[in-house]
């Protein structure tokens, strides 16, 4: 038979269990996923420190205790210390013993995440869509470069006239070019190459790249998770996903010096992506302070060819999410100005 704790961590609604006096005495996995924070740091913590700003729990944890029934809170909103805001549907119900509450027993249900998750499988199913059209596209725009190109460099061999050179070099550049661009909206065309990969590892190697790139101007913390075990995933395909993501950061800032971006790592239990629910998934948090999405982009930057940039292609973060939904993952972002975060979700089994 499992033990209590492991029937209560292996649920997806959160359960917090309080005393009396509002101390927790008990949190499961999925409670502590959602608070961001850790069994340690909350168990035998007054439930007014699992809120920045608690008024509103307090109020109603205190209404259950002097009513002694259960009270249900829909889409209640909880700012947590992280600064995140997230909304819950709050169950609590009071456990009477000889007429006295003896425990409290909170449950949690996100409510955010259940409606995300529907959004994300149609926004998700029509960007694969959009990709499919763009591919077909782009494969039909390959084979007749390939001749343009070709043709250009016998015309150059054939011209009497050095002065007519500089029309074919012209040609055979724009076809390059073209054919780069091309090669990114087909996007990463090999299978993954699985295996087992340490995703620190990963993570600094493209955070040397940022660095080299912006010749050390940009700030880079990290707030790793160092228990975390290694997860299948392609090497090549994973760096190209932060790179795209922490070159973006860096390009939205003002100044590669104004641009302070964080790495952090957790592992997240119970989570569900698409349609699947993973009892472990490695989260990968990248976050900026630069001025944050443009406020009418913010629901298509995934879409490709979507761009607020004067010299972007906009195919990056399709790109980037392409290659982490064949992983089985998931990646969101919010954004406010002078804070936008990416989050990787990869699952480790
Ligand atoms: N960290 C960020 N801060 C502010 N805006 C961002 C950030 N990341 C992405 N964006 C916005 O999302 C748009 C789309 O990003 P994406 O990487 O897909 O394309 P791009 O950077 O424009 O072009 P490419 O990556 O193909 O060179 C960007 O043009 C930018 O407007
Ligand atoms: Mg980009």
């Amino acid at each position: 038979m499992a033990q209590q704790q492991d029937i209560l961590d292996n649920l997806s609604t959160g359960v917090i269990a309080l005393d009396a006096g509002l101390r927790v005495t008990s949190i499961n996995a999925a409670a502590q996923a959602l608070m961001e924070s850790s069994a340690g740091r909350i168990e035998s913590q007054h439930a007014s420190l699992l809120s920045s700003e608690p008024d509103e729990l307090i109020d109603t944890l205190n209404h259950v205790l002097e009513a002694r029934a259960p009270v249900a809170r829909r889409g209640m909103a909880l700012q947590l210390h992280t600064g995140q805001t997230i909304h819950l549907d709050l169950f609590a119900t009071p456990i009477l013993l000889s007429g006295e509450v003896d425990t409290l027993l909170l449950e949690l249900q996100p409510v955010d995440r259940l409606q995300r998750i529907s959004r994300e499988e149609g926004m998700q199913q029509a960007q694969e869509t959009t990709r499919a059209v763009i591919r077909g596209l782009a494969h039909e725009i390959k084979n007749p470069l390939g001749g343009v190109r070709g043709a250009a460099q016998l015309l150059a061999k054939e011209l009497p006239d050095n002065d007519l050179a500089e029309y074919t070099r012209v040609i055979i550049r724009e076809a390059d070019r073209l054919r780069d661009l091309v090669d990114r909206l087909l996007g990463p065309h090999h299978q993954l190459q699985l295996a087992d990969l340490n995703i620190h590892e990963i993570l600094e190697h493209v955070r040397n790249l940022i660095s080299a790139e912006s010749g050390g101007e940009v700030t880079i913390t990290r707030d790793y998770d160092p228990s975390l075990p290694d997860l299948p995933g392609d090497r090549v395909q994973l760096i190209q996903v932060v790179l795209n993501i922490m070159r973006n950061a860096m390009q939205a800032a003002d100044s590669p010096a104004d641009c302070s971006i964080c790495l952090r790592t957790r592992a997240q239990r119970q989570f569900t992506i698409g349609a699947q629910r993973h009892r472990l998934v490695c989260r990968i948090d990248i976050t900026d302070n630069g001025p944050g999405i443009p406020e009418e982009l913010q629901q298509s930057i995934f879409v490709p060819m979507v761009t607020g940039r004067a010299d972007g292609t906009g195919l990056g973060l399709s790109i980037a999410q392409s290659i982490i939904n064949r992983h089985g993952g998931l990646l969101e972002s919010q954004s406010e100005p002078g804070c936008t975060r990416f989050t990787i979700y990869l699952p480790m089994e």
